[in-house]
C-alpha cells in the first residue's frame, strides 16, 4: 500500500473514498463545510438531526452521488477538541479505513483540515491507524488472492496548505516504518505455533538483519550449554525443535552504551509437565510475541536510522511435555550462577527471561526493558487495557510511561516492594520460579529483578494486550503487536 501527501480542494478529489475528520463540538472545517455546502448541507442536517455524533470511533458511511468528486464519504468522528490526542486520530483512521474498504474503496483520501496539531505527528499518526486498521491476516486462507483483491492499494492525505506536505510527508513515512513493524509482529505472533518454531524466528532475524544492516548471532544448544544457561535449556529439554538465542545488534550509537531489549519468545507454551488446560491452549502461539516485540522495534530503529547502539535478546524455545522434559521440583542453574527451584514447569518465561537478562548485563547497558506474556495474573489485575510495568527505576518507568501515553499502548505501574521476595524463597535452592497465586505479576517480576545487577530496568508484562478477542479502533481482532510502537517510540525519545 503507498501513502501520499497532496494538496488540493477535497470536493474536486477523484477518490473512491473521502474521509472528513469531525470534532464533536465544532462546526466543521473550511474544507469540510465546503463539502457540505455541495452537499446541500446534508452533513450539517445530520449532525443536527443526531444522526451523527462525532464521537471518538463513530464513522458513518454516506453516497455524494456525484455532487463532490469522492464515490463515497465516511464521517468520522474525533470526539471534544479538548480531549483530542493523536490516538485518537489514530483511531479515527483506523475505524474509517476498513469501513470503506468493506463498501469497496481501493483508494482512501484523509482530508486533514483544521486539526491543529504537529503536521508531522499527524501525518505519522493517519498512516499509523490507516495501516494498522486496514490490517488482515490471510496466509491461511485459500482464497487468499480473492481477498487480497480487496486490499485498499493507496491512501492519500490531502491537504489545503502546501506549507505543510513536508512535515506530513516526514511524519507519513515515519509512520509507515512503525506500522509495517507492527503488522511484522502481528503476522509472526499469528502464524501458527509449528510454522513459527525457534528455527523460523531466527532466520526472519536473519533476514531482517540483512535488510537493516543489523548485527545478528544465533546460539546454538551447545553455546549455551557452554556459557551455562540452564534455564533456558531446563526448558527447551521437552521440545524436539532446537532452542535458539538470539542476539540482534544495531550499531548507529557510536560510543554510548546499549539499550538492551529482551523479549519472551516461548513459541508455543504448553505448560510442559505442568500442563495446560486444553481450552484455550491454542493461544498460547502467542507466547513470542514479546520477541517480535523486540524485533519490530529494532527493525524500526534502524529504518529510522536512530543515533543509538541496541541490542534485542530472543531466548527462544518451546515449553513441551515429554521423557526428556523439564520437572516439578528439578533444580535449575543458571547462567548468573543463581539456582531455581521449579515448582511449576508452565512458569517457564521468568526462567528463559533470567539468562537473557544474565546475559544483557554482559553489555554493561544503559537499561535494560524486558517485555514478555509472562503471566496471567496480569489480565486478572488489568484486563487487556493495560500492559503491567514494573521496574527499578523511576526514570525509565516515566519514560516507558510516556511513550504508552503517546503511542496508546498504555501501561501501568505496579509496585516491586522487597516484602514480595519472601514469596519466591525456596528451601533448597537461591529461589523458586512460583510464588502462589497472591500477587502473581509481581512475584514474577521479583524473579526478574535478581537477574538484572544495578542496570537500570523495566519489565513489560504483555500476556493480556498482545493478543485481542475484539476489534478495536487501529486493531482487528487477533494479535496486536503491542510493544513495537511503545518500544519505537521509547527509542526515539531517548536521550542518553
Ligand atoms: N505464557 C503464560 C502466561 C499467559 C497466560 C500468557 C495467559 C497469555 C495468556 C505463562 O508462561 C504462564 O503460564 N504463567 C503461569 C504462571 C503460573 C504457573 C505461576 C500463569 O500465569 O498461570
Ligand atoms: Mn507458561
Ligand atoms: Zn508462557
Amino acid at each position: 500500500m503507498k501513502i501520499n501527501v497532496t494538496t488540493g480542494q477535497i470536493e474536486k478529489h477523484k477518490t473512491d473514498g473521502a474521509v472528513l475528520l469531525l470534532f464533536d463540538d465544532e462546526k466543521p472545517g473550511q474544507a469540510a463545510a465546503r463539502v457540505d455546502k455541495a452537499l446541500g448541507g446534508m452533513i450539517g442536517r445530520l449532525i443536527k438531526r443526531g444522526d451523527f455524533k462525532a464521537k471518538p470511533g463513530a464513522v458513518h458511511l454516506l453516497y455524494p452521488e456525484g455532487r463532490i468528486a469522492a464515490e463515497r464519504l465516511a464521517l468520522a468522528g474525533l470526539g471534544k477538541r479538548a480531549d483530542f490526542t493523536l490516538n485518537r486520530l489514530r483511531q479515527a483512521a483506523g475505524k474509517a479505513a476498513p469501513v470503506l474498504r468493506a463498501a469497496g474503496a481501493k483508494d482512501i483520501t484523509v482530508l486533514i483540515d483544521g486539526l491543529g496539531r504537529d503536521n508531522e505527528e499527524t501525518g505519522q499518526a493517519i498512516a499509523e491507524g490507516g495501516m494498522l486498521g486496514l490490517y488482515r491476516f490471510l496466509k491461511y486462507k485459500t482464497n487468499e488472492e480473492n481477498d487480497r483483491k480487496k486490499d485498499v492499494q493507496k491512501i492519500t492525505l490531502l491537504t489545503g496548505t502546501a506549507s505543510t506536505v513536508k512535515a506530513l510527508r516526514k511524519g507519513v513515512q515515519t509512520g509507515e516504518v512503525i506500522a509495517e513493524s507492527a503488522m511484522m509482529a502481528r503476522d509472526m505472533v499469528s502464524s501458527p505455533p509449528t510454522d513459527m518454531t525457534p528455527t523460523v524466528i531466527a532466520s526472519q532475524a536473519r533476514e531482517i538483519s540483512r535488510q537493516f544492516g543489523l548485527r545478528l548471532q544465533v546460539l546454538e544448544r551447545k553455546q549455551m550449554a557452554k556459557l551455562g544457561m540452564g534455564a533456558l535449556l531446563g526448558v527447551a529439554s521437552g521440545s524436539t525443535q532446537p532452542p535458539k538465542f538470539i542476539i540482534v545488534e544495531y550499531r548507529k550509537g557510536g560510543k554510548k552504551p546499549f539499550i538492551a531489549l529482551v523479549g519472551k519468545t516461548i513459541t508455543f507454551d504448553s505448560g510442559g509437565i505442568s500442563i495446560k488446560p486444553a481450552e484455550n491452549m491454542d493461544k498460547m502461539k502467542d507466547d513470542m510475541s514479546g520477541g517480535a516485540a523486540v524485533l519490530g522495534a529494532i527493525r524500526s530503529a534502524a529504518a529510522l536510522k536512530l543515533p543509538l547502539n541496541i541490542v534485542g535478546l530472543l531466548p527462544a524455545t518451546e515449553n513441551m511435555p515429554s521423557g526428556s522434559a523439564y520437572k516439578p521440583g528439578d533444580v535449575l542453574r543458571t547462567l548468573s550462577g543463581q539456582t531455581i527451584e521449579i515448582l511449576n514447569t508452565d512458569a517457564e518465561g521468568r526462567l528463559i527471561l533470567s539468562d537473557a537478562l544474565a546475559y544483557a548485563c554482559t553489555y554493561k547497558p544503559a537499561v535494560i526493558v524486558d517485555i514478555a506474556t509472562l503471566t496471567g495474573a496480569c489480565g486478572i489485575a488489568l484486563g487487556q487495557e493495560a500492559t503491567g510495568m514494573l521496574g527499578t527505576h523511576d526514570a525509565l518507568k516515566q519514560k516507558i510511561s510516556e511513550a504508552g501515553l503517546k503511542t496508546g499502548e498504555r501501561v501501568w505501574e505496579l509496585p516491586l516492594w522487597e516484602e514480595y521476595h519472601e514469596q519466591i524463597k525456596s528451601d533448597i535452592a537461591d529461589m523458586k520460579n512460583t510464588g502462589g497465586r497472591a500477587g502473581g505479576v509481581i512475584t514474577a517480576a521479583a524473579l526478574l529483578s535478581k537477574f538484572v545487577q544495578k542496570y537500570p530496568w523495566v519489565h513489560l508484562d504483555i500476556a493480556a494486550t498482545a493478543w485481542t478477542d475484539k476489534d478495536r479502533p487501529y486493531t482487528p481482532k487477533g494479535a496486536t503487536g503491542i510493544g513495537v510502537r511503545l518500544l519505537t517510540q521509547f527509542l526515539r525519545d531517548y536521550q542518553s
